[in-house]
């Protein structure tokens, strides 16, 4: 599959089925992620895999869009190791670093038949507390991820398009 019929194929999973990743997998979508581009090469980002029963319980308590995933990828940036724009006071990289990395995740996940949504609403502190994140880590997103149960299919929002003038302008 290219990469268009990829990235067009990909829809957030909001049901899972309990069916464990295999460690192949993970380790690929892992790869993935390593490789995206971040700030100066700064690689600043973290990820947590989220995935024993303590955890699961931890995380599935502190969001309700966990969706019954047997995974959840939990990423952040470190407040230190971000590149800060020198031109612009206030503007840093991390959460641009992280998402990059999270779509790499996400979509190489895809094309191994794994499903994954992102995930914004959770208590970010609190999550931090309950992981014991280091204090210089902040969280962006969760990804649930597994294989879709069966039955599952793409919100109406999945196909939802402005129109391609009202999102590119060209200047
Ligand atoms: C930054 C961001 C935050 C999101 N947060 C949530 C969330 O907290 N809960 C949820 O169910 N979906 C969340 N989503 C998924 C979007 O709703 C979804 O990607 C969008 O509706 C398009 O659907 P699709 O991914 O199936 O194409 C989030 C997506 C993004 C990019």
């Amino acid at each position: 599959m290219g990469f268009l019929e990829l990235a067009k194929a990909r829809y957030s999973v909001r049901k899972f089925s309990d069916r464990p990743v295999e460690q192949e997998k993970l380790d690929r979508i892992i790869e993935a992620a390593m490789i995206a581009p971040t700030g100066k090469n700064s690689q600043a980002w973290r990820c947590y895999v989220l995935r024993s029963e303590e955890a699961m319980e931890k995380i599935n308590g502190l969001s309700r869009c966990i969706f019954g995933a047997p995974m959840v990828l939990l990423f952040t940036y470190h407040t230190e190791e971000e590149w800060h724009n020198p031109l612009e006071e206030g503007i840093h990289s991390g959460v641009e670093d992280v998402s990059i990395v999270a779509t790499h995740a996400m979509l190489e996940a895809w094309e191994l038949g794994v499903g994954s949504i992102w995930v914004n609403y959770f208590p970010n502190t609190e999550t931090e507390r309950a992981f014991g994140l280091p204090e210089n880590e902040r969280s962006v997103l969760l990804m649930p991820i597994g294989y879709a149960a069966e039955g599952c299919v793409p919100s109406p929002h999945h196909s939802e398009s402005r129109p391609v003038d009202e999102l590119v302008k060209y200047l």
